[in-house]
């Protein structure tokens, strides 16, 4: 039986990636999608791939007039809006010290103001209806076990899990049927981790057997993988379930 049906959900960074995995996986079980990329050309050729009825968002998650622009569009669309995925994010490795000025913003705008801003411009229109609502943040290991060489992007992901418990609740606080929860993905098989790879000029043998080492399990995730953890917390199925950290990591983030 399919987990989603009835909901509509928002999905940020779903050109590719983790993010394209999960709007895959959401239409697959039954949601109504809304597919935002940084440009419309991007998210419409990835929702042409998804089939009929995914609505393409252009949507810098860094702008906080495009976030509500794209949730109007949504209440246009569908009148309503259920689930928020924050999956945009970037990561540029550099120590704290070499950390520039354009490194630490770009992660914070990114990997936090964007979430944020997607959250307060979301909320609104999901507890309209007390309707059940279920916000997940794409988050790291890295924001969990900080990682040197990793700095700005470690502390904006270790930020966006304080952002998620806060709003988590706040939400409960204020009877908002809305929850509110992080997964963390360990290191994922996407063009972001192809990208450390050119950046860092890593073979990519020795770039696998070091993640291997680092993930107890001996492997590399996958964004299929991610995309399950958070259909679970989309779905009814999760529903006394806010402020987890839930963690796809092959069980890097509780090695010793
Ligand atoms: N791949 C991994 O190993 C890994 C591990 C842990 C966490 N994550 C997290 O998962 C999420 C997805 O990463 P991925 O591996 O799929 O990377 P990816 O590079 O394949 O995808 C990132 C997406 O974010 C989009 N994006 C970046 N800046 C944006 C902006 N300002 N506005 C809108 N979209 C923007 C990119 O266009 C891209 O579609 C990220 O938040 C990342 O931090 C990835």
């Amino acid at each position: 039986m399919a987990r989603l049906t009835g909901k509509v959900a928002l999905v940020t960074g779903g050109a590719k990636g983790i993010g394209n995995a999960i709007a895959r996986r959401f239409v697959e079980e039954g949601a109504r999608v809304a597919l935002a990329a940084r440009t419309i050309e991007q998210a419409s050729a990835a929702a042409q791939a998804l089939g009929e009825g995914v609505l393409p968002l252009a949507l810098d998650t860094t702008s906080d007039a495009q976030w509500r622009a794209a949730i109007d569009a949504i209440d246009q669309e569908w009148g309503g809006l259920n689930v928020l995925v924050n999956c945009a994010g970037v990561t540029i490795g550099a120590s704290l010290v070499d950390t520039d000025d354009a490194n630490w913003n770009q992660h914070m705008d990114v990997n936090l103001r964007g979430p944020f801003m997607g959250c307060r411009a979301a909320i609104g229109l999901m507890g309209r209806d007390g309707a059940p609502g279920s916000i997940v943040n794409i988050s790291s290991a890295f924001g969990v076990r900080v990682t040197p060489g990793f700095a700005a992007y470690s502390i904006s992901k270790a930020a966006l899990n304080a952002l998620t418990r806060v709003l988590a609740l706040e939400c409960a606080a204020q009877k908002l049927p809305i929850r509110v929860n992080t997964v963390i993905p360990g290191g994922i098989e996407t063009e972001m981790f192809e990208e450390e790879l050119r950046r860092t000029g890593m073979e990519r043998d020795k770039a696998y057997a070091l993640f291997s080492r680092i993930h107890p399990m001996g492997r590399i995730g996958k964004p299929e993988e991610v995309a399950e953890a958070a259909t679970w917390l989309a779905s009814d199925a999760s529903s006394f379930t806010t402020g987890v950290e839930l963690a796809v990591d092959g069980g890097s983030t509780i090695r010793t």
